[in-house]
């Protein structure tokens, strides 16, 4: 089986560029993008990250800025912050060097099994299947699994399995080649299977499978059938209302707090619930500033994993406030508020997707 994996691969392997040069640094940061997001979105991030941190050293000395805005549009951004942390860490503990073992690596944070182990086979050759939902995929049409993906036994059987075929001997009696990576081109052929033939949520294309004489769902006929896939809580629906507040050229963005959903990225001031023009009106008193025009904007839907926000916009143009409202800015700006133009908007605060409509809306202003 590992023959014909590593056959299919060889003929079907995608070009990635984490693939042109896989150092350690390059497996680690596309690893961390991969979860949860497309490889075409994960693409220009991946470039942009490492123009902007080329290496270790270079992501331990950033600021939180500046790395929340090389992610910004990514999502999850608590992984970005852990790459921080694991970099200053890195840094200090490891003179620089990335640790070239499964065990240690899973030490740093935010690198979990998974992870840990895609760094260790692709960089360093260890054998050590990565297990992510493709891997789990497969698993779970190839053997019948019938418990859910997300059982810890589930994710034990699948590495148990793959460890086994990764190991498989080939026909002269060696487990290895010089030649190749075995245990990182295993690792990424099966995510490359995953993604092009064990297709997730339809028909998969059985007929390109290199496995499918021993795949016990496909001798039943029922891929589909699997993964068993745990049951998804529903959303939570939240309603917001979401402020543009304009001076002249400027508008007021708000630091988020350190912990939480969107956890230090930067946000239009919003609050909770539907507002009326009058109340959206007290609303920008209470923070200090005078509206003299408001504008209703349109809705906005964004999905989190978790719950969901129902937005509703409103433009309103205020007053800048004057050198002799010190105690207005000063208390503005010790709440986590900034005045930013359209360039400090693109260039310098990290704002999430969820604000795009209204974001947008701004910038084309
Ligand atoms: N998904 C997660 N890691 C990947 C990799 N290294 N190549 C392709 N797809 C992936």
């Amino acid at each position: 089986m590992r023959r014909s994996l590593l056959d299919w691969y060889d003929n079907n392997r995608r070009i990635l560029p984490w693939r042109e040069d896989p150092a350690p640094y390059h497996v680690w940061i596309s690893e961390i993008m991969l979860q949860q997001t497309r490889v075409e979105a994960v693409k220009g991030y991946y470039e942009r990250f490492l123009k902007t941190f080329p290496d270790v050293k270079s992501l331990a000395k950033a600021k939180e800025d500046e790395y929340l805005k090389v992610w910004e549009g990514l999502g999850y951004y608590s992984r970005v912050r852990n790459m921080h942390r694991a970099a200053v860490q890195i840094a200090e503990e490891y003179g620089g060097e990335i640790p070239a073992s499964y065990e240690e690596l899973k030490k740093l944070p935010g690198i979990g099994p998974y992870t840990a182990a895609a760094i260790a086979s692709i960089a360093f050759g260890e054998c050590v299947p990565a297990v992510d939902g493709n891997l789990l995929r497969v698993f779970a049409r190839m053997t019948g699994w019938r418990e859910s993906i997300a059982e810890t036994k589930t994710k034990k059987a699948a590495e148990r399995y793959f460890q086994e075929i990764f190991e498989e001997k080939t026909a002269k009696g060696k487990t290895g080649s010089a030649a190749r990576n075995v245990p990182g081109d295993c690792n990424q052929a099966l995510m490359d299977l995953g993604a092009a033939v064990c297709l997730p949520n339809a028909q998969p294309l059985c007929e390109k499978c290199p496995w499918k004489k021993d795949c016990v769902s496909h001798r039943n006929h029922e891929e589909t059938a699997y993964p068993v896939m745990p049951e998804k809580a529903a959303r939570r629906i939240e309603a917001k209302t979401v402020f543009i507040i304009l001076t002249a050229e400027k508008a007021l963005l708000h630091k988020r707090p350190a912990r939480g959903l969107l956890a230090g990225l930067y946000e239009f001031p919003n609050t909770e619930g539907e507002l009326s023009r009058k109340e959206a009106r007290d609303f920008i008193r209470l923070l200090g500033l005078s509206p003299l025009r408001i504008k209703a904007l349109e809705k906005a839907v964004h999905i989190f994993t978790h719950k969901e926000w129902h937005m509703t916009g409103y433009e309103v143009r205020v007053d800048e406030p004057e050198a002799e409202e010190a105690e207005t800015r000063k208390r503005l700006h010790r709440d986590g508020f900034v005045f930013a133009d359209r360039k400090d908007v693109l260039t310098t605060y990290p704002i999430p997707s969820a604000f795009r409509v209204y974001s947008d809306h701004f910038l084309h202003l």
